[in-house]
């Protein structure tokens, strides 16, 4: 129950924190209900208490330290690192499960019954070997992707050489159930080969769409995660795996949808990868205007109500303390403003959300892209903040836009619209954007930290 009220709190800003919480307590206790209450088939509670609790403070340690230290640019690549420690966790449960279960057969005679148990336990055992496997690895290269110790790398007929590998795990995996090929030996290779299946699986994805894999390889843990509560009859465990595999699907889809991609696309297109998204796409053309600092300043310190359209570049600039600033001093000026947060902004879901609560900005200032688009015709000033693609109106108008269908904010609707970004250079999907060649467009170029701070001067002295 704590981790269903958890989920479905942490899906809004105000609720999230509190819901992170409750989950985070019925795991603690789950955790400490089966170290205690857990009994075995022959009636026996846990040994082994001391290297439990040994190992518990160990990572309990290491895990506060990552998450106190962590950067909130560098969050995805800690949720893909501790997504692979999942993984290991399930797999290394089939290993131990798995030699378990050869030394019970060496020494136990088989009745009918225990040999059908035997066949369920093994089809569990390989199922979490692989998932669990396959996550972790496939996390780790996401997390040294991300971290820039390793960059994109690809060999000819990668698909084909990924496709085999799945093959291979496959087929052996059903003959291994079948007992056609069977020990030690022949488990260690679908090991080895789940291995080399998640490092090249993800080794060739376009570093942007790394969030997409790491939902999706979250999912494959979760599930992974579910066969060890198969194993060990542990409901906690199994329905605590369920729940992660289903949201991390669930969050999967989502993102591809707020894309406009399906995900074959983002496992096989390489899109956004390495430093191709800003040389490629088609070219909206025209020509743009330029905004004074004083000037864009006058024009939200006179305006009834202004809209802040956070992106990219609001993360990369660390800019959202000043943003809260300027709405701050707007605000006391008497203008009306908001922040329009598109589910995709950014690189991680609810990253704007994430930044903004940083910064302090109050939750219902906040306001999701359906509620918002109605608004942007009564908006005076729209202050698109770092925010490229999300804002590009290609992905309505233009067929053979690589975001056509892509759902945006639409700003254009919107009396002015203010593009604050350090050059014409387009964002992830490496398209021009015609909105900067729209009458009522000014760009202020400029590192969005520099400029908010000149910005907020500038109303200050109004
Ligand atoms: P983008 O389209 O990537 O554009 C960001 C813009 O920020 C760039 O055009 C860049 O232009 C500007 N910028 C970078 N550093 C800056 C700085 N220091 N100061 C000012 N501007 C700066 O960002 P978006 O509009 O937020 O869209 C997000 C994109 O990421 C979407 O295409 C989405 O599909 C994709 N994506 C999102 C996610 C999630 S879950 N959020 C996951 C994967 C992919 P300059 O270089 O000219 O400054």
């Amino acid at each position: 129950m704590t981790f269903i009220l958890g989920l479905k709190m942490l899906s809004k800003p105000d609720t999230a924190r509190n819901g992170n919480l409750i989950a985070a307590a019925g795991m603690v206790l789950a955790i400490f209900a089966t170290i205690f209450l857990y009994k075995d088939s022959e009636g026996n509670h846990l040994h082994n208490l001391i290297w439990i609790f040994l190992a518990l403070a160990i990572g309990t340690v290491i895990g506060w330290i990552m998450a106190k230290r962590v950067q909130m640019t560098a969050m995805p690549q800690m949720v893909s690192f501790f997504n692979g420690m999942g993984g290991a966790c399930a797999a290394i449960i089939s290993i131990i499960e798995y030699n378990h279960l050869n030394h019970v057969l060496a020494t136990t005679t088989m009745t009918p019954e225990m040999s059908a148990s035997y066949q369920g336990k093994i089809l569990i055992i390989l199922a979490g070997l692989i998932i669990g496997t396959v996550s972790f690895s496939g996390s780790i290269i996401a997390y040294g992707k991300l971290e820039g110790k390793i960059g994109d790398f690809s060999i000819k007929g990668q698909q084909v050489v990924n496709i085999g590998l799945l093959l291979a795990i496959l087929v052996s995996s059903v003959l291994f159930y079948l007992g056609v090929i069977n020990g030690t030996f022949w488990f260690y290779i679908i090991l080895l080969v789940s291995v080399m299946y998640g490092v090249l699986f993800v080794f060739p994805i376009g570093g942007a769409d790394m969030p997409v894999v790491i939902s999706l390889l979250n999912s494959f843990t979760g599930v992974a995660a579910a066969c060890g509560g198969f194993l060990y009859n542990n409901y906690v465990m199994l329905i605590g795996g369920i729940l992660v595999g289903s949201a991390g699907t669930i969050l999967t889809v989502s993102m591809c949808k707020a894309m406009n991609r399906s995900l074959l696309n983002v496992l096989v297109g390489n899109f956004g990868g390495g430093t191709a998204a800003a040389s490629t796409g088609s070219t909206a053309g025209g020509s743009t205007k330029e905004i004074t600092k004083s000037d864009a300043a006058i024009l939200m310190k006179y305006a009834k109500k202004v809209v802040i359209v956070p992106g990219y570049g609001l993360a990369v600039a660390q800019a959202q303390h000043t943003c809260h600033e300027l709405e701050t001093i707007l605000e006391e000026s008497g203008v009306e403003v908001k922040y329009a947060i598109h589910p995709v902004a950014g690189r991680m879901p609810g990253h704007m959300n994430v930044l903004l609560a940083e910064s302090n900005v109050s939750y219902d200032k906040l306001i999701e892209m359906e509620d918002i688009n109605p608004e942007f015709a009564t908006t005076d000033v729209v202050l698109v903040v770092g925010a490229n693609d999300v804002v590009n109106p290609a992905a309505k108008t233009d067929p053979s836009s690589p975001i056509f269908g892509m759902p945006i904010l639409e700003v254009e609707n919107a009396k002015n619209v203010i593009v604050m970004k350090r050059s014409m250079k387009a964002g992830y999907a490496g398209i021009d954007n015609a909105l900067f060649y729209q009458p009522k467009t000014y760009m202020l170029f400029g590192d969005a930290k520099d400029t908010l701070v000149k910005l907020v001067n500038e109303v200050k002295s109004l």
